[in-house]
């Protein structure tokens, strides 16, 4: 039986890129978002994160796609990214990015790991706003720090069994979030890679790449792993 993927978020952006990967290096895949991946061979699961039922209604559809015990890479990578600060941010916005963010990986962990067997890995995405704050990204910035917290627990509870963890912090990726945040004003991209000590955004293959290598390396366990082409401090 072939390895297998299952990643959230894998229509568009790092997860197409990560799913593309594990693909072309035989893994089966198994995606989640809303639409669907165009990927040949790939199994979509239409799936609304943010809605906390979500794991009670798919979750039976899932179980049945994985099929039996195996090897199996869990990479939750779908996010939320609002604009918002501590002083405006509403319920609704806060509730979600939490859901979306950290409530799903959550539902997601207990729904595959009684399938998961020896060699096995659960990656999570963080963000470079896993460990440090920037104004105006309030409920982002709190569910990545969350997402550090939810990697170190899974690694502390997860010992003993054969599975691994890493939460993989990109820095500015080339992708229809970071050009919702910044649209396509060069002088603003310009403004950003200034302080990247390679100049240029990072590429979607580039992470997924990254993510190849913590799923195939167990030493990785416990780790927080930036992958951000460097960030210069000024
Ligand atoms: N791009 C960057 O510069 C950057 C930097 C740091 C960290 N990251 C992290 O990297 C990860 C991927 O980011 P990206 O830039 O590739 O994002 P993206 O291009 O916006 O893609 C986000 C993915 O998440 C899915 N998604 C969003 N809301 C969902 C929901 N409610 N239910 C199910 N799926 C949902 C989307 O699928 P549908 O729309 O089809 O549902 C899409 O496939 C995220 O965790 C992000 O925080 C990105």
């Amino acid at each position: 039986m072939k390895k297998l993927l299952i990643i959230t978020g894998g229509s568009k952006g790092i997860g197409r890129a990560t799913a593309e990967r594990f693909s072309a290096e035989g893994y089966e895949v198994i995606n989640l978002s809303r639409s669907a991946m165009d990927l040949e061979g790939a199994s979509n699961l239409s799936v609304d994160l943010s809605d906390v039922g979500w794991s009670a209604a798919h979750g039976s559809a899932l179980v049945d796609l994985i099929q039996s015990k195996r090897e199996i890479v869990l990479i939750h990578n779908a996010a939320l990214h609002y604009s918002d600060s501590m002083d405006t941010v509403n319920d609704l916005e806060m509730q979600q990015s939490l859901q979306v963010n950290l409530v799903a990986p959550t539902q997601l962990n207990q729904l595959v790991l009684p399938y998961m067997s020896e060699g096995s890995s659960i990656l999570y995405l963080g963000s470079t706003l896993s460990e440090k704050a920037v104004p105006g990204a309030c409920s982002y910035v709190t569910s990545k720090h969350g997402v550090v917290g939810l990697m170190r627990s899974t690694c502390q509870d997860m010992a003993g069994r054969g599975v691994h963890t890493a939460c993989i912090c990109p820095g500015f990726t080339d992708t229809e979030m970071l050009r919702g945040h910044i649209g396509e004003d060069q002088d603003v991209i310009n403004s950003i890679t200034s302080n990247v000590a390679f100049g240029r955004l990072i590429e979607t293959g580039e992470i997924a790449s990254t993510l190849y290598f913590c799923a195939n390396n167990a030493v990785i366990n416990g780790t927080v792993m930036h992958a951000n082409l460097g960030q210069i401090e000024r």
